[in-house]
């Protein structure tokens, strides 16, 4: 199904936003995302994810899922 394609990015977009909201310092302002689909990003994060790479996106099973992006 095609719906598979649709919902990874979209899961993988909240978390995105989740994950850069750990860092977040005002550097792009307000308006890139809102207060209420972080804290939904968070909540699925933290059901579905966190077990494996942290409460705080710091890695365990899983890697780390903060820090520096790599080159390449
Ligand atoms: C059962 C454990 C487990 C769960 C649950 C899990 N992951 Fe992972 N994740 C892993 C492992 C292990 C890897 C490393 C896979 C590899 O390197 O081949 C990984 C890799 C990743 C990577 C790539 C990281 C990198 O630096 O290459 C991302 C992004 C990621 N997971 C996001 C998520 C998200 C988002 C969720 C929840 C929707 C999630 N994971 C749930 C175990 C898990």
């Amino acid at each position: 199904m095609k719906l598979s394609r649709v919902l990874l990015p979209l899961t993988l977009s909240i978390i995105a936003a989740v994950a850069f909201s750990a860092h977040s310092t005002s550097a792009q302002g307000a308006g890139v995302y809102t207060a209420a689909q972080a804290s939904a990003g968070a909540a699925i994060y933290t059901a579905q994810c966190s077990q494996c790479h942290g409460v705080k996106l710091e890695g365990g099973a899983g890697p780390s899922l903060a820090g520096q992006l790599e080159a390449g």
